[in-house]
């Protein structure tokens, strides 16, 4: 059966069935305006006609930040169990970088014979030349005030505590460690009214060579994602490089304060090392530290950690067009280099790898290039590629306004067709992962935005829903939901807004919310090994209103799909599904896990933005 003939078909049977059965049926509502359709719209199955095979895996992102780390999470716990219910492959680990001391292990350059030590008041320089047993026995520069520079380039400001040297060397020389508190109570104000730092440069006796590496964050939190997705395939991303790697008119002083957001914290273009050696080696030690259990600094000293972690892919930077505004070349290059790095510092030739996570839209010179194999190193890997896609809301707070979300989707597979076209051209076996779809609420990161009603959770699920379906018929390998955990002001933790709206789990409880359980439902439900879509046709010609696909298994098993696209109810009609098993998330699912019916009539009320996956039985 061609199209024309099916569509035909389906449009007379349409017509029966409404003369037939649905007229009768049909009863007043009394949310007249809050409903569709008087006539309940058809969905038609051809169960026999193949339509696209389905390799399309859901799945999420994780992004870091501080509501993911034991030390200032109090939901921390309840986050990962929620993680590992999902049971998710491909899950995406992404540290981020508004959170430097959660995202960089090596905050500070390597420093050589100096130790230098920068903060802000009230935080403290913690020195120690423990390293070769020894103790510090040179205050090269001490300043409470408004001093600047680099390690090895410490400048006095016009602000300057006069006795400061003085007292860091009474404080500190020949002491082993020694921890000096940047505040007025050891040093006097300088100047009142002033933000004031301090900065120190020591040198040992024995002499030490000195590096800055802290995992403190990115450990615990790690960790914690590890044993969450115990037993799945996963993606993970460092995806912040240490500033002081790229060229900067002055050093970037980040936050002292963890869990406080430095939005300008990737700056710098062009790195200081052209050959980007030193880039391959930060990499190369992040991963030695975590998969062969040490690494070898830059003067050569050893830093055990004892982790033997694995997984399956490493992704290479997030977002690069924007951050140290990269061009395309320039990340081929740095993408090349971090792979050499890492297979330097662990000897791992098995690693996969996914490259450039983008975020901007028809970058097709992008995909050309970087998917073309002799713009790369010989043995430099193409694995998997990565993009992202986000719906941009017109209100934060009427729930008509996201009926527009869809079509945005919409538009952005036509960019995913063209994308597939030239990978496939230029290098048909790199998979693909789409690892951030989301929906983004205006004013999200503005500190006392107004809460959106609880149904805003239903729209951005039935967004996901619709947007794994539609890009499964292009045969994309992952689709992942953008993102586990985000949150608004929270002002008990000293938490600035995360993009809330993006989130998948209550702030508060760590539960899920409808975003989470679509997911759930969705990774439960596709079975890549088994499924493949059937041709479904629905009367809702325009496709405004819902949303259907139906897939069938080898083993007989049939279930459809239905997405609600709209702020109202909608009426399906679903031929022969009265008894069968229908799971919806809806608003009246809340919290929760999507509700089980039995059906008890053909005839379906979807409620707004509802989602919902009905179970058929094989047919005889
Ligand atoms: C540092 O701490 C002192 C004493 O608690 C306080 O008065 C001062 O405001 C703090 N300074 C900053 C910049 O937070
Ligand atoms: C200071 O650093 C040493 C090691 O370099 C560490 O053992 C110690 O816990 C640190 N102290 C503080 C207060 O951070
Ligand atoms: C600096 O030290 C000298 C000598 O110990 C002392 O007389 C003076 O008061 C100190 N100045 C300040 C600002 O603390
Ligand atoms: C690493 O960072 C943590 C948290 O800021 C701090 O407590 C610890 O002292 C740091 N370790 C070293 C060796 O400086
Ligand atoms: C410091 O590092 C340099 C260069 O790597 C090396 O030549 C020197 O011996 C090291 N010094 C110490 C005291 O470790
Ligand atoms: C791939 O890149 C090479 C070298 O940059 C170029 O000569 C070639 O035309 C490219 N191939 C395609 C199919 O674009
Ligand atoms: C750092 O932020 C945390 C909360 O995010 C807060 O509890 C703490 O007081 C802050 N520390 C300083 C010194 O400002
Ligand atoms: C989080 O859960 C609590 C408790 O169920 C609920 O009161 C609150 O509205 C929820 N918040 C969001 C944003 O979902």
């Amino acid at each position: 059966m061609n199209m024309k003939e099916c569509v035909l078909t389906f449009l007379l049977c349409c017509l029966t069935l409404q003369i037939v059965y649905l007229l009768p049926t049909f009863e007043t509502n009394k949310f007249q305006d809050h409903q569709v359709n008087a006539d309940p719209i058809l969905i038609e199955v051809s169960w026999i006609t193949h339509d696209y095979d389905l390799y399309t895996i859901p799945t999420l992102q994780v992004v870091t930040n501080p509501l993911l780390a034991r030390q200032f999470s109090p939901i921390y716990k309840q986050i990962f169990a929620s993680l590992k219910e999902l049971n998710a492959e491909y899950t995406r680990y992404a540290t981020w970088f508004p959170y430097p001391k959660l995202a960089v292990a090596e905050l500070d350059p390597p420093s050589g014979l100096y130790q230098c030590g920068n903060v802000g008041e009230n935080f403290s320089i913690n020195l120690s030349c423990e390293q070769n047993g020894g103790v510090i026995s040179k205050v090269d520069f001490a300043s409470y005030g408004t001093s600047s520079g680099a390690c090895g380039q410490m400048k006095q400001g016009t602000c300057h505590a006069a006795n400061s040297s003085e007292i860091v060397q009474r404080v500190c020389i020949g002491q082993k460690t020694c921890n000096v508190p940047a505040t007025n109570n050891l040093f006097g104000d300088p100047c009142k009214d002033k933000m004031k730092r301090l900065l120190i440069q020591i040198q040992c006796d024995p002499p030490q060579n000195n590096t800055y590496y802290n995992f403190t964050y990115l450990d615990t939190m790690l960790q914690d994602f590890l044993d969450a997705t115990d037993g799945h395939s996963r993606i993970i991303l460092f995806c912040t490089q240490p500033t002081w790697l790229f060229k900067q008119d002055t050093p970037h002083i980040y936050r002292d304060n963890a869990s406080l957001t430095d939005w300008g914290y990737p700056v710098g273009t062009g790195l200081v090392d052209d050959t980007m050696q030193a880039l391959g080696d930060y990499y190369g030690r992040l991963f030695a530290w975590y998969t062969r259990g040490s690494f070898i600094d830059e003067y050569g000293r050893k830093h055990i950690s004892n982790y033997e972690y694995n997984w399956d892919y490493t992704e290479i930077f997030n977002e690069v067009e924007s951050e140290h505004q990269m061009t395309v070349e320039y990340y081929t290059r740095a993408y090349d280099a971090v792979i050499q790095g890492i297979r330097r510092h662990t000897n791992n030739d098995d690693m996969k790898y996914v490259g450039m996570a983008l975020m901007g839209h028809n970058e097709f010179d992008w995909y050309r290039y970087f998917l073309n194999h002799s713009n790369h190193a010989p043995d430099i890997p193409l694995d998997m590629i990565s993009y992202h896609f986000y719906a941009l809301a017109n209100s934060r707070t009427d729930p008509k306004d996201w009926e527009t979300l869809f079509s945005q989707l919409d538009t952005f597979t036509f960019e995913v067709e063209q994308i597939e076209e030239i990978r496939k051209l230029l290098s048909p076996e790199t998979r693909t992962t789409i690892d951030e779809v989301g929906v983004i609420l205006p004013d999200d990161n503005t500190p006392g935005a107004p809460q959106f009603p609880m149904i805003y959770w239903n729209a951005a699920a039935a967004l996901y829903a619709y947007s794994w379906a539609k890009i499964s018929r292009q045969g994309i390998d992952v689709v992942g939901h953008s993102q586990l955990v985000g949150y608004p002001e929270l002002l008990d933790l000293q938490l600035q807004p995360q993009f809330p709206s993006v989130a998948m789990l209550n702030w508060t409880t760590g539960e899920g919310t409808a975003k989470y359980w679509t997911s759930k439902l969705l990774i439960e439900t596709v079975d890549i090994d088994n499924d493949e879509g059937v041709i479904t046709q629905t009367s809702d010609v325009s496709g405004e209103n819902i949303f259907s696909q139906a897939f069938v298994g080898k083993n007989g098993r049939r279930w459809v799909l239905i997405v609600n696209k709209r702020y109202a109810n909608v009426d399906v009609f679903l031929p022969g599904c009265t008894g069968d098993r229908m799971q919806i998330v809806n608003e009246a699912s809340g919290f929760g896990p999507a509700t089980e019916v039995t059906l008890t009539s053909s005839r379906i009320t979807l409620s707004p933005y509802a989602v919902a996956v009905i179970h058929m039985p094989p047919e005889t």
